[in-house]
């Protein structure tokens, strides 16, 4: 995947992904380490996320991408993760929520502890790790936080209330935190995908019938894939969207 924007304000950047050894965030991943800034991304995929990080390091021919493995219920490990690619690489210019679980789940069999768990998978670490890089980004003279929601829950899709209900909740955090960050220059917005062809996606729910219901309900009749993502993703997090803060940013082709 190669995009054809150059943004100057990423090169040398300290970029940090959640959620980047698959999927969008490992296309993320790839997108920040094009623009040569410096990719420190977490993942609870140990092989994959290691393979990733060896094969954009090999590419590039010098070492700019460095994974940790976390969990992110674990927000006490993420936020020390945080603290030390501060340490080690300088001020995190741009954080990048992406990490999510999607798993479906019928309502009527959810309980409190699982309840508890999709909102600490989908919601409480873009939070915590904003609290993390508040310091950081303020002494720098600001950065950009990505918080990534759903068109999920504006379709009003089922199976998955603990996820549809943490990515609407996204909306509202980004807005408070851009109101309590903005003063220190730090922008803070959603970035909102549709229906994205990762490869998990192509798995498990895309099939023919599926494909039809992308080309009746997007204008434009073509399949999202994650480059499309990270072509906002690169735009919010460089300094030319520097007047871009508390929105929510659709990529979804227009689902009507
Ligand atoms: N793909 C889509 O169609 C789509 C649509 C709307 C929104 N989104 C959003 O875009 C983002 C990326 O989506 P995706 O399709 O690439 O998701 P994905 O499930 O393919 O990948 C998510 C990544 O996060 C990691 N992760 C999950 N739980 C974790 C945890 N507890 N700790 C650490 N890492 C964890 C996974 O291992 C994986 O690498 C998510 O926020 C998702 O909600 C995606």
């Amino acid at each position: 995947m190669q995009l054809s924007n150059r943004y100057p304000s990423l090169d040398g950047a300290v970029v940090f992904i959640t959620g980047g050894g698959s999927g969008i965030g490992a296309a993320l991943v790839e997108a920040f380490a094009d623009q040569n800034a410096t990719v420190v991304f977490v993942d609870i995929l140990k092989d994959e996320s290691v393979a990733l990080a060896k094969t954009l390091n090999d590419r590039l021919g010098s070492e700019r991408v460095y994974f940790h493995h976390c969990d992110l219920i674990n927000v006490e490990q993420l936020q020390q993760i945080i603290h030390n690619t501060g340490e080690r690489f300088g001020p995190i210019k741009a954080l990048i929520n992406n990490a999510a679980q999607d798993t479906r789940h019928d309502f009527r069999e959810v309980t409190p502890e699982y309840w508890n768990e999709r909102i600490n998978i989908n919601l409480r670490p873009q939070f915590f790790a904003a609290q993390a890089v508040y310091e950081q980004m303020k002494n720098a003279g600001g950065g950009s936080i990505i918080n990534f929601g759903s068109m999920s829950w504006h379709e009003c899709q089922g199976n998955m209330t603990g996820y549809t209900t943490s990515k609407a909740a996204v909306l509202g955090m980004t807005r408070g935190l851009a109101r309590d960050m903005g003063p220190d220059r730090i922008r803070v917005n959603t970035l909102t995908p549709g229906w994205v062809m990762t490869e998990r996606q192509l798995a498990n729910w895309v099939n023919e019938d599926t494909k039809a219901e992308i080309h009746s309900s997007q204008c434009l009749k073509e399949e999202l894939f994650p480059e499309h993502i990270c072509s906002m993703a690169l735009f919010l997090a460089s300094d030319d969207s520097r007047m871009c803060t508390a929105q929510d940013y659709i990529v979804d082709g227009g689902w009507i």
